[in-house]
């Protein structure tokens, strides 16, 4: 969580301080602040709320030095204030720091620095992690040639237990930055006579595409021409710098009114992006340039572990189906939380997944480095080019949709279920999946963009319908086999950002328990595709209007619901069933969006949430 960005370089450093915190600001949006050196002092501003309201406050008087750090912070100790907002000077005046994470020993730290003189003006562990450099600073001889500032974060690093992702300034070293990361992103964008520290690469590109992803356990020391990477542990790195292929335009909203709605409709390009190349000559499979796993390597393989947070979790879960429908293959999707802790037997010749839009939830990163440990290859689907998932993984996937800056998933989800599906052709394929049933589903793959369109051209029905239904407190979500993780999407969906209580169940579990929460003030959206378990969902929804629950149904072409039973019919086209759960994740995205703009939330930034959850 939260956005850092670091400016050191030819232009004034805040408007492009403030310009990147615009950008990163979906990372976290409890305060923001800056702190420019000029005239050889740190100037400090700090505001809670949304970045709007510091560059009202700096406006008042603009700063103008070409040196400086800024912060959007996602509160993790001490509440939501002016003065535990970043950046923190050290009780001496001499050090600034930004921070991402978390410094789980900062107790015995303050208890130190209390002995030694030290004051503190928040509640944070940030501040404590401040004081600390600022006394190995104070301490550190002053010797030709040698950097003091990067010395004393080191040491102080040494010590700290837990996640950072740090950016440093001395009051005496203008144009002298310190970054350094473990658990939590940190880039370096390299400029033309000028350089950039972000916590990702939406911060920089309005500047610069060459950039270096820096690795845990690095620190690295910049200047307006330069840097330098080492470890913690002193060894030299030699960085390779990469060419991000994302450009402005990629994260700015154009004429939408929220990014959620400009992910929403952007699906369709997104699909196509997310499939482009990947289709094999003959038309009856798919091909994967970097799962670095050979066809024989794949045959062996007789498990499937994913393992994801939130969304991306629901698309595990559907790609469970896929591959166990397409490969016969048994597969197993557990919480990348629960995994890390829970240890689970895992069976030898089991091959382990993990789905991350940012690359970055470091429960998903503890379990990759679980599964690691204990020897299992890892491969990763994310979308995040050089995040520390994708670098960590043993091969993997790459979603190709562009940046997603709406804190609730919607491209990335239906890229992530897109590419699940090709998965189990692909595997499917090495298996028993004939030519032509390959052949089918390749076809009905490649028109998935297509269908997504069609759908999409629901909007002002669902839209009429949200205004009808906004006024609920309660929904219930349900679906049957691969439309039940689309089940619990929807709930997910309309609960992070409406804060409408919602949850999502098999449709037929209804009767086992949440059947009581049915009544007139309790509508359901409930899944009810032409197929083979029709009737039984039609069963399901009769039980629900017999407690006269309200029914949102969401059917496909051609299937006949008995009249009168849904008070709402949303129908979508006809789909293969490895295309269905995508078109049907449309309908329920739409319909979270509009109740959610009805109801008048901030739909992009969700009160207590964060688009990328870096502290465990
Ligand atoms: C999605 O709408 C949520 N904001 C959240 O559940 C998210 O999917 C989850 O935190 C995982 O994020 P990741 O894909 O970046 O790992
Ligand atoms: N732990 C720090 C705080 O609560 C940093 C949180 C963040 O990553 O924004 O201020």
């Amino acid at each position: 969580m939260c956005g850092i960005v670091g400016y050191v370089g030819k232009h004034k450093a805040s408007p492009f301080i403030l310009e990147g915190l615009k950008r990163l600001e979906y990372r976290g949006y409890d305060s923001t602040g800056v702190a420019i050196l000029q005239n050889g002092a740190f100037h400090v501003v700090k505001k809670i709320g949304r970045v709007a309201n510091l560059e009202k406050e700096i406006a008042k008087s603009p700063l103008n030095g070409t040196f400086g750090i800024g912060h959007t912070r996602w509160a993790t100790h001490g509440g939501v204030t002016d003065a535990n907002a970043h950046p923190h000077i050290s009780s001496d005046g001499k050090i600034a720091l930004i921070h991402n994470g978390v410094i789980e020993n900062y107790a015995a730290m303050k208890k130190f620095l209390l002995t030694k003189g030290y004051t503190f003006k928040s509640e944070t562990d940030t501040e404590v992690l401040c004081n600390l450099i600022a006394y190995h600073y104070a301490k550190e001889p002053v010797v030709a040639g040698e950097n003091r500032l990067f010395a004393s974060v080191r040491k102080t690093l040494l010590h700290a237990e837990g996640t950072y992702g740090i950016v440093v300034m001395g009051v005496d070293l203008p144009g002298e930055m310190v970054a350094a990361r473990k658990g939590s992103p940190l880039i370096l964008g390299l400029g033309d006579n000028e350089n950039i520290i972000a916590s990702d690469v939406s911060a920089i590109v309005a500047r610069t595409q060459s950039v270096v992803y820096l690795k845990d356990g690095e620190i690295v020391n910049v200047t307006q021409k330069d840097f330098r990477v080492t470890t913690l542990d002193q060894e030299s790195v030699s960085p390779t710098v990469d060419r991000v292929t994302w450009n402005i335009a990629d994260s700015e909203m154009g004429a939408y009114a929220h990014f959620m709605e400009k992910e929403i409709f952007e699906q369709p390009v997104a699909l196509e992006n997310a499939m482009r190349g990947r289709f094999s000559e003959d038309g009856s499979t798919t091909n994967f340039g970097g799962l670095n796993i050979s066809a024989s390597e794949f045959r062996g393989i007789e498990r499937f572990m994913f393992c994801a947070c939130g969304t991306a979790l629901h698309a595990c879960m559907v790609t469970e189906h896929m591959i166990e429908r397409f490969a016969r293959i048994p597969v197993e999707c557990d919480y990348a939380s629960e995994f890390r802790y829970r240890n689970s037997p895992l069976f030898r010749n089991t091959l382990f997944f993990v789905m991350s839009q940012s690359g970055e939830t470091i429960d998903t990163l503890a379990a990759l480095r679980e599964a690691k440990r204990k020897g299992y290859k890892v491969l990763a689907v994310s979308n995040v080019v050089g995040s520390t998932i994708a670098r960590e993984a043993d091969g993997g996937i790459y979603q190709h949709v562009g940046p997603e800056v709406g804190v609730a998933s919607t491209k990335a989800f239906t890229s992530q279920l897109l590419i699940g599906a090709m998965l189990a052709l692909y595997i499917g394929r090495m298996r028993d999946l004939s030519f032509g049933a390959g052949q089918r589903c390749v076809t009905a793959l490649k028109g998935a963009p297509d269908l997504v369109r069609k759908a999409l051209e629901l909007a002002p029905h669902v839209k009429a319908i949200a205004k009808r239904y906004a006024h609920y407190t309660d929904m219930l979500f349900l679906g049957r086999m691969s439309l039940f993780p689309i089940a619990l999407e929807g709930a997910l969906k309309l609960k992070e950002i409406s804060y409408i209580h919602a949850e999502g169940y098999p449709a037929a579990e209804m009767k086992h328990g949440p059947i009581a929460l049915i009544s007139e003030k309790c509508p359901s959206v409930i899944f009810a595709p032409a197929g083979e378990i029709f009737n039984k969902i039609v069963s399901s929804m009769q039980e629900i209007k017999a407690r006269k629950g309200p029914v949102i149904a969401i059917i496909t072409e051609g299937a006949e619901l008995p009249a009168g039973l849904a008070d709402e019919v949303i129908t979508i086209p006809t789909c293969h069933e490895a295309v269905l759960p995508i078109v049907a994740s449309i309908p329920v995205q739409l319909l979270s969006y509009y109740i959610a703009v009805e109801r008048g939330c901030d739909v992009d930034k969700p009160r207590n949430l964060a688009k990328s959850v870096t502290v465990e």
